[in-house]
């Protein structure tokens, strides 16, 4: 029948859309259980610093944006891959001797999930294998689907500080078919809360050395380690693997809902030409992200004082000690210790727990009976295990975790 005699009729999502899902949303953003009406909600779900209102970003931060917005220069089209003096204020403040960067380096992108995507488009094309953590970030995987990149899972080992297993991949590397066009490493992580040694790091760059795996490197939570912890930004331990970090200034200036990330292309032996054209190529759909906070990141890096990331990072270290407090020893649970950034995974021993037959059953019992919300593991791909968030008042995360002890005492098997 010709087109214009055709009745209207639904309009689907695209294919694309259909398999595109953000397992951590699916979890928050859905209201299916009704907490306990006698106690007040308290979330540890979402990883967004700002809501608490306990970690408000420094006066620095926000004067630089202030300032930006009245000018009133910087209300145009920015290039798509970024202002030239975002990237270089990123090249003044990330460039190395052992590293040196240049702004033909550097890729601004909206948000850190921004700089992830292009990094994903860049390297892999569709029916193409990138390597990603289980236990990780959901993001990664609501992207690769999207896109259509095949995704293989490499384990993190709880019992060492959830290292990468590197034996097991190496196994896997040596006898695998597939094309695999990019390794994800996150560090610190969101879920685990872990903070990779200088040797393990090394370890890992030895791997992709001998596999010739490009690494896209997820450090939004740089720097955001506990006291007795070092982070190390993995470009800087190689010397021939290419790097792609992604960052932003969504957790350690504390402002998710600006949504401002960029890529730094560590490419030491230059063999990534192709890859900075592709991505301007690829920042030309969006024309990149917003002009006001980047005209604004010379002076956020510059003017936020030490003492704003040591506060914070005092702040969160106490969250997580008073966690620690309420929930080792817990009969049926296992809390690991997290070396930095805002989460920790809490191992269930569900056949020690009546009623509770799985990760999932225990978060939404645990919503329904004491109004506290956690992500079930699963969505990080890790069963029996949750994820709490440690970023909100010290007295709320007091009353979350007495809370959770309460409901795994009382969910105890005699
Ligand atoms: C490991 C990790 N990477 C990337 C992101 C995304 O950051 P952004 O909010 O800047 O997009 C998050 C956010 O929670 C994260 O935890």
């Amino acid at each position: 029948m010709p087109v214009e005699q055709m009745e209207w009729s639904e309009i689907r999502g695209s294919e694309a859309a259909g398999r595109t899902a953000n397992k951590i949303r699916q979890v928050v953003d859905v209201d299916r259980i009704t907490p306990n009406p006698a106690k007040p909600l308290i979330s540890l779900g979402l990883g967004d610093p700002s809501i608490g209102g306990n970690l408000d970003t420094d006066p620095a931060v926000t004067e630089a944006v202030v300032a930006q917005l009245k000018s009133m220069r910087s209300n145009g089209y920015p290039p798509s891959s970024g202002l030239l003096k975002a990237k270089a204020a990123i090249v003044s403040r990330y460039s190395h001797p052992d590293a040196p960067l240049a702004v033909r380096d550097i890729t601004m992108a909206s948000g850190c999930s921004g700089a992830l995507d292009l990094a994903f488009k860049v390297l892999a094309d569709p029916g193409s294998t990138v390597l990603l953590p289980r236990p990780g970030f959901t993001v990664y995987e609501t992207i690769c689907k999207a896109i259509g990149i095949n995704v293989h899972y490499y384990a993190l080992l709880p019992g060492r500080q959830w290292e990468i297993d590197l034996e097991a991949l190496a196994a896997f590397l040596r006898s695998t078919e597939m094309k695999i066009a990019a390794w994800l490493i996150n560090n610190p992580s969101n879920p685990c809360g872990s903070v990779y040694s200088r040797e393990h790091l090394m370890d890992c760059v030895a791997l992709a050395d001998r596999f010739k795996l490009p690494i896209i490197a997820d450090e939004i939570y740089e720097g955001m380690v506990f006291s007795g912890q070092t982070f190390h930004p993995i470009r800087l331990l190689s010397k021939t693997v290419p790097v792609l970090t992604v960052s932003g200034l969504s957790k350690r200036w504390l402002v998710p809902g600006w949504r401002l990330g960029w890529i730094i292309l560590h490419d030491p032996l230059r063999l990534m030409d192709g890859v900075r054209a592709g991505l301007i190529n690829l920042s030309g759909t969006i024309l990149g992200p917003n002009s006001v906070v980047q005209a604004a990141l010379p002076d956020i890096f510059t003017r936020t004082p030490e003492s704003f990331y040591s506060r914070t990072m005092q702040i969160l270290q106490e969250n997580a000690e008073i966690a620690r407090e309420c929930l080792e020893g817990i009969p049926g649970i296992t809390f690991l210790r997290p070396q930095g950034s805002m989460y920790a995974m809490i191992g269930i021993d569900v056949a020690r727990l009546n009623g509770i037959a799985n990760d999932r059953q225990f978060t939404e019992l645990l919503h329904a009976e004491e109004s506290v919300v956690c992500l079930p593991g699963e969505i990080f791909g890790m069963p029996n295990y949750f994820r709490i968030v440690y970023c909100i008042p010290g007295d709320l995360v007091r009353e979350a975790c007495s809370r959770i002890r309460s409901f795994c005492l009382a969910h105890l098997k005699a």
